[in-house]
């Protein structure tokens, strides 16, 4: 069977020198600046606002880390009210999730359409040109990704003196999450050529320099590198699909609370080992081993057979994760395991209904789940 494919841009991108210039157009009008309290605190959302042109300005500053429903519930009544003509949103992931998640509550309530500008101030989501959001029901404790087109923003920012100050912990686990969004991308079931580019030069990028960046993160030309490899990832993944790792990373961190890229980071190698099916065994491995083998090529890896690419990439990355003091297991990151051990069968089966499990390249059984869920555990 044959089918048309597809691979959309929406967004506009901006990066180097002078890049505030382009809300010139917003002079004189209404900008909303959606953000959280350490933007403001940290004097990140005053600098910003130095560098809008005169305009009628309101600050939602209430954005929290993984942010729920409520939340979203009462930041959209605020831009309701505010009614701007642009929505800023400045932070890391969870503040331009939010953002989209308001506007999109708008445009169901049949509000006028906003230009929805997102100004990424960590180098890990992809968000600003992805059509995701993670929506979060604390009570639950589940984690839900929406996807829509609609939410995809039309101007990202890329600035790099904003992810200057990212402290090395937190430069460590957004840039394994973008490492995992292209790797994920790149053997998602929905990978195309298009894809593939986007997922091949961001890995490249990350691979060389990540180290540089959490070793000094004073360093611009990797900040900067990191920055449009972030990119470049939530282009692939957006256009791709993720797979198993995130769903993991969803449904283990909506319950346990660990960074987002620091989860996927601990279950990146698992899950290599776990799609190229060398887990175990001296098969030729599967599928996936081959892909897995191309991107351990072009990082610089020794690769001569699938199987040993893909080891190879899974050991590299479980090297990386220990170089950036990144926990192997969650045992070893303090998770009450009995308490961990209680929840399995949850996490089971919120791993197998999220939505990002469905491009990973091997269909996984619950018992294949309740595997790399005991072996994250440790
Ligand atoms: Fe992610």
């Amino acid at each position: 069977m044959t089918m048309t494919q597809r691979f959309f841009l929406k967004t506009e991108i901006l990066f180097g020198d002078g890049l505030y210039d382009r809300l010139e157009v917003f002079r004189g009008r209404r900008i909303g600046i959606v953000t959280d309290g350490f933007m403001v605190r940290s004097g990140m959302v005053g600098r910003l606002q130095g560098k809008l042109p005169p305009c009628e300005l309101a600050v939602f500053a209430e954005v929290v880390p993984e942010p729920p429903v409520d939340g979203i519930a009462k930041g959209a009544r605020v831009l309701a009210e505010f009614r701007p003509d642009a929505v800023v949103a400045l932070g890391g992931g969870s503040v331009i999730d939010a953002a989209k998640a308001m506007l999109a509550t708008l445009r169901e309530m049949g509000g006028p359409d906003i230009v929805l500008v997102a100004v990424p101030t960590t180098s890990g989501t992809g968000s600003e040109v992805t059509c995701y959001a993670v929506i979060s029901e604390p009570e639950r404790g589940i984690k839900h990704p929406l996807r829509s087109p609609e939410m995809v923003p039309d101007l990202a920012l890329l600035d790099p003196d904003l992810v200057a100050s990212v402290p090395p912990a937190v430069t460590a686990d957004t840039g394994m999450d973008v490492i995992t969004h292209a790797l994920e991308a790149y053997v998602a079931t929905g990978a195309t050529d298009f894809s593939d580019a986007f997922a091949e030069k961001a890995l490249s990028l990350a691979f060389a320099k990540l180290p540089a960046a959490y070793a000094d993160g004073g360093d611009r030309a990797a900040r900067a590198a990191l920055h449009n490899a972030s990119c470049m990832a939530g282009m692939a993944f957006n256009a791709a699909g993720l797979g198993l790792n995130h769903g993991l990373a969803h449904a283990i961190g909506g319950r346990f609370h660990l960074p987002h890229g620091r989860i996927n980071a601990m279950l990146l190698p698992l899950v290599v080992d776990y799609n190229a099916g060398t887990q175990d065994g001296f098969g030729p491995g599967l599928p996936a081993a081959e892909r897995y083998a191309e991107i351990a090529r072009r990082v610089g890896l020794e690769a001569s057979t699938a199987r040993g690419g893909a080891k190879a990439l899974a050991r590299a990355i479980a090297r990386m994760n220990d170089r950036f003091g990144i926990p192997a297991t969650l045992r070893a990151a303090g998770t009450d395991m009995d308490d961990y051990a209680r929840a399995q069968d949850q996490l089971v089966e919120a791993a197998l209904a999220d939505a990002c499990t469905a491009s990973n390249p091997r269909t996984p059984t619950a018992g294949e789940v309740a595997g790399l869920i005991r072996a994250v555990g440790g």
